[in-house]
């Protein structure tokens, strides 16, 4: 007997159907899998004939055939073990072929018989309700992050008996009920805030900035002066995530398996900060089953690189071409995955291998030749892409004292979230959603400087020998001042501003000794 049963595929960040035929014919006894599978595919034969029988139900004696199809395509994972029971099941005559067509079943199963969570539900969901399958079976524990698609019957359940005994019509499963993202999203909530880094009005300001137009910036300062802290308070006033936003995060961190099991979607924006021990695949993604990287992870949000120049330098120039494309590829044996990267970088770094330079007379113990050396880990190409540099001085004693409360993130949130309103509709037509990802063409268009802003610009440009790369982006930069200052234009001081934020472009050594 043949039959057809439907299941899904993950390619990159896409789910694609997969018929998966079973075929139990006379012959001599034999039980194959055909369909280019790995190790895992060859491994889910034995589970699905273990999970069979410890459900006593019988698995069949004679010739059994498994087609995953289409053939072509390298299958990987655990996905399709429930589809290959259940088919196996319809040619033992426990389940009804029509019955069994009107769901798609997606789920790895245990020796014993339980269904066990898999890695990327909802874009399998997601890809289902575009092929228009309206019921699909999912493992118990993927029950959350299913609930967040709309128009679409997921049902889970938690072992084969159960199944077998609902599609036998003789008892019910849990079907998944739909959650709107606007009922569950939890704002930023118990995150650090900005109220509590005294003084460093600089810093704060220019994280405001990347915040507002999607900016990558580098803040250099001594030990202790505050540099994690305040990454770690850039959270707090990052725009909200939308729904669209969201799915797009959550579909990566599933695929990657990092998904909270208990929540089902990322509700805020991701904030990642890898070690610098960190691998470069583990950074940008890749090994055997070509998974997303920290780059990836942190897509939509924010990617942190503490102690930036302690990174390995191969890792570091990996970044310049996802952060330029806001995507990377990743190249494996027969195909190349891409997965978005739109990130802001914000790295910290001090000033030198001892951390104090510029303190003060005699702090510093570092020779010129060992400051240039720190220095140039960083190339000229992966500076030229952070738009903002800040010096992050150490606190002053009366201001990491004073008693006051800073500014609180949530008003700094409130000037962010009006500057990206006016760049949601200054974009509303073209797809990029915020300053730092406007190309030749709208920076041209929309950061017409006046004539005194073209000179100040031509001045600094011979003086800092800037690149082009530089010229553009402090354009970008000074578009956000501005639109954080509610101006249609850029004036001369929302510019003066944005240069202010290069001081790293000046050539190498140039204010050392
Ligand atoms: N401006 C500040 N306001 C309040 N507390 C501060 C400030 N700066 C530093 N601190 C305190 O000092 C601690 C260390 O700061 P932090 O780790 O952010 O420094 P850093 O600049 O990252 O240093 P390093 O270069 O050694 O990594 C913080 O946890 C905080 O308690
Ligand atoms: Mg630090
Ligand atoms: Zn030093």
């Amino acid at each position: 007997m043949l039959t057809k049963v439907k299941s899904f595929g993950l390619n990159g960040l896409d789910g694609y159907l997969v018929d998966v035929e079973v075929d139990v014919s006379a012959g001599m006894p034999s039980y194959d899998i055909v369909g280019l599978g790995d190790t895992a595919i060859k491994e889910s034969k034995f589970r699905v004939k273990s999970a069979i029988r410890n459900s006593l139900y019988q698995f069949p004696i004679d010739k059994v055939t498994i087609n995953l199809a289409p053939a072509d395509t390298k299958k990987e994972g655990s996905l399709y073990d429930l589809a290959i029971a259940v088919g196996i099941l319809v040619c033992q005559g426990v389940l009804d072929k029509n019955k069994v067509k009107e769901f798609a079943y997606v789920g790895e199963l245990s020796l014993d018989g339980s269904i066990k969570k898999v890695n990327g539900i909802l874009p399998i969901l997601i890809t289902a309700k575009e092929l228009g399958i309206k019921k699909v079976i999912v493992p118990k524990e993927n029950a959350f992050e299913a609930s967040y698609i709309e128009n679409i019957e997921a049902y889970c359940c938690s072992n084969i008996i159960e199944l077998v005994e609902y599609l036998q019509g003789l008892r019910e499963i849990e079907k998944i009920e739909y959650k709107r993202f606007e009922d569950i999203k939890q704002i930023n909530k118990g995150q650090d805030d900005f109220k509590y880094v005294k003084g460093q009005a600089l810093a704060k300001r220019a994280l405001e900035i990347s915040a507002s137009g999607g900016h990558n910036c580098i803040m250099v300062g001594p030990p202790g002066s505050g540099k994690s802290m305040l990454a770690k308070c850039l959270p707090s006033i990052l725009p909200d995530l939308t729904f669209e936003e969201a799915l797009e995060v959550t579909k990566i961190h599933s695929i990657a398996g990092v998904l909270d099991a208990n929540v089902g979607i990322i509700t805020n924006r991701p904030f990642r900060s890898p070690h610098h021990t960190t691998t470069t695949p583990a950074l940008v993604g890749g090994g055997r089953t070509a998974k997303p990287g920290e780059i990836s992870l942190s897509h939509n949000g924010v990617l942190f690189l503490d102690e930036f120049p302690e990174y390995p330098r191969t890792a570091i120039e990996t970044l310049r071409q996802p952060l330029e494309d806001s995507k990377i590829s990743i190249s494996r044996v027969q195909q190349t995955i891409e997965y978005p990267a739109n990130v802001m970088l914000i790295a910290s770094m001090n000033p030198c291998p001892c951390g104090y330079y510029g303190q003060g007379p005699n702090k510093c113990k570092c020779t010129p030749s060992q400051i240039i050396k720190y220095r140039n880990k960083l190339s000229g190409p992966i500076m030229d892409r952070i738009d903002l540099h800040v010096e992050v001085d150490g606190v002053n004693y009366s201001d990491l004292t004073s008693r006051e409360y800073e500014e609180s993130s949530e008003s700094i949130k409130a000037r962010v979230e009006k500057a990206r309103n006016i760049q949601l509709k200054r974009f509303a037509n073209d797809k990029n959603f915020c300053n730092a990802k406007m190309n030749n063409e709208q920076i041209k268009k929309y950061c017409k400087l006046d004539e005194d802003g073209e000179d100040i610009l031509k001045m600094a440009f011979e003086v800092y020998d800037l690149s082009a790369r530089a010229y553009s982006r402090i354009l970008k930069v000074a578009r956000t001042i501005a639109d954080l200052d509610n101006s249609e234009n850029i004036l001369v001081e929302h510019l003066t501003e944005a240069l202010q934020y290069r001081n790293l472009d000046k050539k190498d050594g140039e204010d050392i000794c």
